[in-house]
């Protein structure tokens, strides 16, 4: 196809709607329900609708080839869709949510993992996925921290390579989102504004972005938020000056769902004309949900208030993003009806979402409870989300409830000799105290052998639009579990997730906590094999774990301060220091902690030499061993400190890290290479560069502990 020709070909409405992107509903997905509201609403016309350029969230393959067949045939220049949607923790297969796999450390089993989404997603229709989200989220009271990497800038990079290469390896494209620092709302509200110096921004919230777009992601979505007042889409330094200056990024800009339109309720313009003038201005390619370029893109060229080249520059984009994907050539692009029927859902497919459940999970707490016997004869499954579909987690927009093996069937299926019984034993509402079914949950309780107690949150309650206040568990759920633990001695808990939750009362009392997240459709078979011990857990820790909510955000690469108390875990006494009053400073459980069903012994940690100069290395080493009598995976942490430094730099700050798998006995070298470019940060006067002088150097399993190692740059 020639793309400048067919530039010049077309009309100014016609690029205008080729610059939309609009529901596959409103486009005839027969799966759909009715839309003529939508089309109404957004007074959307059928010259237009036959020449938009982009559809969101069809709901299959069928839909998809419907779609094109017809679109193909009614818009006059024959330009195929380009099918967008998010697939975001697998496509029929669902998998854990991002947050669980970023606790796997395993950024090999999440390319894996990425590819089978788009391996299931591209047959069924999908060219791009709106994914990885890769928003740095140090603030559990966000619904969203679900859908990333966590806390540490390190990992949601590490974890956005793996994903946009595993997306790539499966036949999909990637859009990365949401640029920029939209896990930074203030007050962990969701859409809220963020404030932000450019030294925090370019150090910790940035390059993930940039590390998603080296390994090939095409397409970028701004961010609703608004920084440092000015809303991402219309952010002209964020757009042009970062985006499309430094990085050099020439893929697709798509705004997300509505957000050109929310220029107006943003009250940074006056019409939807000032707003498509201004997101155009910014390079943003394709509007989603909101008809502005629709309606006003002619006007604005006949008044001059944008170019035809600003907007044959985003027609262009689009076209290229088509061409790339072989759209032109094949308008079904891989959509495979018969391809999608044998892998949705197949048995390897269901095999692999179950391998991620085992090892996202979080062993938090373990007095020697578990693993529990398998010879067991009367198990009691209890709690809200015991037998809850919705475990495999919310954005999983193909997924279906119904398909997911819950907790209960799980714990049956692995224990065909035992009876199981069931109850919910109060509502999994965030905020409710109705004991009403703790009478039943007791009497449970004192027939089993073991309890398996499911406490934690819906995986309706994280994601977008679900930001909490408080991140305690419910009265009603502290009430089930002090009756269930005085009623059975030998009970468990399993934590279901999308975000750190404030625990204190289970770290405290409870024998031993599971952190399985939101696990996707396996779970329940997952959970089965870990506390059965068929598999060691073996996740670490994404975001730490506060004590209470007052605490947020609360992680562990926080700024050295002139008034650090001497033990931050007891600092309610250190009057005149960073502290507060009723809590530690310290999270319940820090970034990076996990434990396992075997010990494993850190020793001999040392450097190659005591000096790094700049266009040399050094290595950074140590022994592990497994102490124990079970085979488990353990990741060794590097982690680096600057302490002398023209700006305030974190007590710590995650570099590396490997994960190897321990026979009981073995040992293993781990070894790592420093060089001068990870020192680097925001100086005071130099911009992103290194500063000479002495480095701390750790290597250890959490982020917390170990013995630090100097050396000096020179
Ligand atoms: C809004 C969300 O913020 C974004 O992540 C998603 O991709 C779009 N809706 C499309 O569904």
């Amino acid at each position: 196809m020639n793309i400048e020709e067919l530039i010049g070909r077309m009309t100014p409405e016609q690029k205008a709607a080729q610059l939309t992107q609009l529901g596959a509903q409103m486009l005839g997905d027969p799966d759909h329900p009715d839309i003529t509201g939508l089309v109404a609403a957004l007074d959307v016309s059928r010259e237009e609708l036959d020449t938009v350029g982009s559809t969101l969230n069809t709901s299959g393959p069928k839909a998809r080839l419907a779609i094109q067949r017809a679109h193909m045939a009614a818009d006059p220049n024959h330009i195929p869709l380009v099918f967008m949607q998010d697939v975001i923790h697998g496509y029929r297969t669902v998998y854990p949510i991002p947050l669980a796999m970023a606790a796997t450390f395993d950024p090999a089993l999440v390319r894996e993992l990425a590819a089978m989404a788009a391996e299931e997603a591209s047959a069924a229709g999908v060219d791009v996925a709106f994914s990885p989200m890769v928003d740095v989220s140090r603030d559990a009271r966000w619904g969203r921290v679900m859908e990333s990497a966590g806390e540490d800038v390190y990992l949601n990079c590490v974890m956005a390579d793996a994903q946009v290469r595993g997306y790539l390896d499966g036949g999909m494209l990637s859009c990365v989102k949401h640029y920029a620092a939209y896990g930074a709302g203030e007050a962990g509200r969701d859409y809220n504004a963020v404030d932000i110096s450019e030294g925090r921004l370019r150090e910790r919230y940035l390059p993930p972005y940039k590390a998603a777009i080296d390994a090939g992601a095409r397409c970028v979505m701004p961010s609703f938020n608004s920084l440092n007042g000015i809303p991402s889409v219309a952010n002209p330094w964020l757009m042009n000056t970062v985006l499309r200056g430094e990085w050099g990024f020439d893929g697709v800009v798509v705004s997300d769902y509505g957000a050109v339109g929310e220029l107006l309720r943003h009250g940074i313009c006056g019409s939807g004309g000032d707003a498509a003038e201004l997101a155009l201005s910014c390079g943003c390619d394709l509007e989603m949900m909101t008809p502005h370029y629709l309606h006003s893109l002619k006007r604005l060229l006949s008044e001059g208030r944008v170019t035809m080249e600003q907007v044959d520059a985003c027609v262009r984009r689009v076209l290229e993003l088509k061409q790339r994907l072989g759209l032109f050539d094949r308008p079904e692009g891989r959509t495979d009806p018969e391809k999608y029927a044998a892998l949705a859902l197949s048995p390897d497919n269901r095999r692999k979402a179950r391998l991620a459940a085992e090892q996202s999970a979080v062993l938090l707490k373990n007095d020697g409870l578990l693993p529990f016997d398998p010879g067991v004869k009367r198990v009691a499954v209890i709690g809200p989300y015991a037998d809850d579909g919705m475990i495999m987690g919310f954005w999983s927009v193909n997924g279906r409830p119904e398909e997911t093996v819950t907790l209960r069937r799980g714990i049956g299926q692995r224990l065909p000799g035992a009876e199981i019984r069931y109850a919910a034993g109060c509502s999994g509402e965030p905020v409710t105290d109705d004991a009403s079914g703790l009478a039943e949950a007791a009497e449970l309780a004192d027939w089993a052998q073991q309890v398996i107690l499911v406490l934690g949150e819906s995986g309706l309650h994280s994601g977008e639009s679900q930001s909490r206040a408080r991140l305690e568990l419910s009265d009603a759920q502290l009430a089930l579990f002090r009756t269930v633990q005085a009623h059975c001695e030998s009970t468990a808990v399993l934590l279901m997730c999308g975000r750190p939750l404030a625990i204190p009362e289970l770290a405290r009392e409870a024998r031993a906590i599971l952190c399985m997240w939101q696990p996707g459709l396996e779970g329940g078979s997952a959970a089965a094999r870990l506390l059965y011990g068929d598999v060691s857990p073996c996740g670490h820790l994404p975001m730490s774990f506060p004590v209470t909510t007052g605490q947020e955000p609360v992680s562990y690469d926080m700024m050295t301060t002139g008034r650090m108390p001497e033990d931050p875990w007891h600092s309610e006494g250190a009057a005149f220091h960073t502290r507060y009053l009723d809590c530690p400073v310290m999270p319940l459980y820090p970034f990076g902690f996990g434990l396992t069903y075997t010990e494993f012994r850190f020793s001999d940690e040392r450097l190659s030499a005591p000096v790094l100069t700049a266009d040399g290395s050094l290595t950074a080493s140590c022994t592990v061993t497994n102490t124990g009598s079970r085979e488990a995976a353990c990741v060794v942490q590097l982690y680096l400190r600057d302490p002398v430094a023209s700006t305030v730099r974190p007590v710590r700050e995650l570099k590396g890290f490997r994960r190897l798998t321990l026979a009981p006995g073995a040992s293993a070298e781990v070894a790592f290479t420093v060089t001068e470019p990870m020192l680097r940060f925001m100086t005071a006067a130099k911009g992103f560069a290194s500063e000479k002088g002495a480095f701390d150097v750790w290597l250890a399993p959490d982020a917390v502990s170990g013995v630090p190692l100097r050396f000096e740059l020179v």
